[in-house]
């Protein structure tokens, strides 16, 4: 069983936001966000939305993979930030680019949210149930952040990516995936508290709460962890991989795992820099740039890997 990209898109919110921009919102300096992080902008939505951003993106991945909006039979967007609690984000994106012979639907898995979406993709390819389908990584983590809280709001930045992914017999998709709902607590954002006529009292809603070094830890232990037991499921040395593309939440997480896998930074591509953390549309975005830039060739073996809330992750081998 196997599956192929076809093509991808992106689309980013016009406005920028520089590390000196934030220093003027809250105490913090370029020095240290660069430092700590290795972010240097992020854009922020002032006119798009999670839906407008999804959609854009799908509608430049259909174009780029030749593949007409009526065949899509499967949208799935991952998002933490979707517009509505109804409908899903998926299902405004159908609307929009015309996809009306989709079924559509979220996932919330956070950080680990578009590659969840793709394994989710490959079973249903392995269960011969569909084979063309649209997935998406779009987040809005601007409005959900505490924009008085320096430790987190300096991380974060919005954007969407998307694929269109296809049944093929020539190529490879294996993957696996986990979650441990016990340590959820290091990554959390409730939402707005319960209101009816029979709840006593008001609670306040809170933003979002990162333990980060916690988060720390467990990337840089479960990243490497999960792409070795990936590699000794298909009987792959990491030679045979050409690049990690891997969740960008922030440099020195890519460069700790790149230590602890003892491989070389250059096969971790990243654009963390320019974009901060975008959460679930990191992976889609960061595809698409290496897409346009051409440093993918057909037959590369690639393992794109996802972690993050939940807490959660998923890491997916496949042929470009
Ligand atoms: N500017 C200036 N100072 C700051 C800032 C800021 N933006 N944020 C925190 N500080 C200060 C703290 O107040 C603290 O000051 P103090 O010593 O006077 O109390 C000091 O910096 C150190 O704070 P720590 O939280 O201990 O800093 P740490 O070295 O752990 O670095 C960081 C924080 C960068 C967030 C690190 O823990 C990390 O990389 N964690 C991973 C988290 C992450 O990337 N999350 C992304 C979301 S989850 C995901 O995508 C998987």
């Amino acid at each position: 069983m196997c599956v192929k990209i076809l093509g991808t898109g992106r689309s980013m919110p016009d406005k920028c936001l520089t590390n000196d921009d934030i220093a003027k919102i809250v105490d913090t300096s370029d020095e240290w966000i660069k430092s700590r992080v290795g972010i240097e902008t992020r854009h922020i939505a002032e006119n798009e939305t999670t839906t407008s951003m999804a959609a854009d993106a799908a509608k430049k991945a259909l174009i780029r993979a030749k593949v007409n909006a009526e065949d899509i039979e499967l949208i799935i967007v991952a998002s933490v930030t979707g517009d509505n609690a109804v409908p899903a984000t998926a299902c405004q994106v159908q609307d929009i680019i015309g996809a009306t012979n989709a079924m559509a639907f979220d996932i919330n898995s956070a950080c680990a949210g578009f590659d969840v979406a793709l394994n989710t993709v490959i079973a249903y390819f392995g269960a011969g149930i569909y084979k063309t389908a649209l997935i998406i990584g779009a987040e809005t983590l601007s409005g959900i952040v505490d924009w008085e809280d320096r430790s987190t709001c300096v991380l974060f930045g919005d954007g969407a990516g998307a694929a269109v992914v296809q049944y093929s017999e020539d190529g490879l998709a294996d993957f696996i995936q986990g979650a441990d709902g016990g340590r959820g607590a290091a990554l959390n954002k409730p939402n707005a508290p319960v209101k009816n006529p029979f709840k006593k009292g008001t609670d306040k809603e809170t933003g979002l709460y990162m333990d980060g070094q916690a988060v720390f830890k467990f990337a840089v232990k479960t990243v490497p962890q999960c792409i070795e037991e990936l590699l000794k499921k298909n009987n792959l040395e990491k030679d045979d991989i050409k690049y990690y593309i891997i969740h960008q939440a922030n440099k020195r997480i890519i460069q700790s795992v790149a230590k602890r896998m003892c491989e070389s930074e250059d096969k971790f591509p990243s654009n963390v820099s320019k974009y901060g953390n975008t959460s679930g549309a990191s992976i889609p975005i960061l595809l698409d740039e290496m897409n346009e830039n051409k440093m993918l060739n057909p037959g590369d073996k690639i393992i794109l890997c996802g972690f993050g809330g939940g807490l959660s992750w998923g890491a997916t081998l496949i042929k470009w």
